[in-house]
């Protein structure tokens, strides 16, 4: 299976909803860095890695979007919408997230900080590393 969710506790009361998110509780990592995506165009597809030893997990907190993901066998494609759920993304897993509500907005919480060198850009490259194991 290459989609994993983790469901995330909705901790709401009267005055509004609340989701807390903790390092290797609810995700199975330490998060060293969060950034978010949001004003992406609908007819804009992005993503178009993988990363080497990153893990992430991505959640939709506005509006919706796709995302396809793949292990270089086989591909899977999810919808997100704001809800409280985080799909994992893996090491070794290609990526493109597309379909982008005009309120989309998607955060993502990364197990290290910015590293280029940990990214795989060719999907090429990508199929040649998967089945060199
Ligand atoms: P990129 O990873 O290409 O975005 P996406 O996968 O959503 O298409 O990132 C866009 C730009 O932002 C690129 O120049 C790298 C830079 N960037 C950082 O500087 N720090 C970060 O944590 C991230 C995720 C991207």
């Amino acid at each position: 299976m290459i989609t994993k969710w983790y469901d995330l506790q909705l901790l709401g009361d009267d005055r509004g909803s609340l989701v807390a998110i903790e390092s290797c509780k609810t995700i199975p990592f330490e998060t060293k860095r969060v950034y978010y995506i949001f004003n992406t165009k609908s007819d804009i597809r992005r993503g178009f890695h993988a990363h080497k030893e990153l893990k992430q997990v991505m959640i939709c907190v506005s509006g919706s979007c796709k995302i396809e993901l793949d292990d270089g066998k086989a591909k899977e494609v999810s919808e997100l919408i704001a809800s409280p759920r985080a799909i994992a993304i893996d090491p070794m897993i290609w990526h493109e997230m597309y379909d982008f509500s005009k309120d989309c907005v998607l955060i993502v919480l990364a197990s290290d900080h910015y590293d280029e060198d940990d990214y795989i850009r060719s999907y090429d490259g990508f199929l040649k590393e998967i089945s060199n194991g």
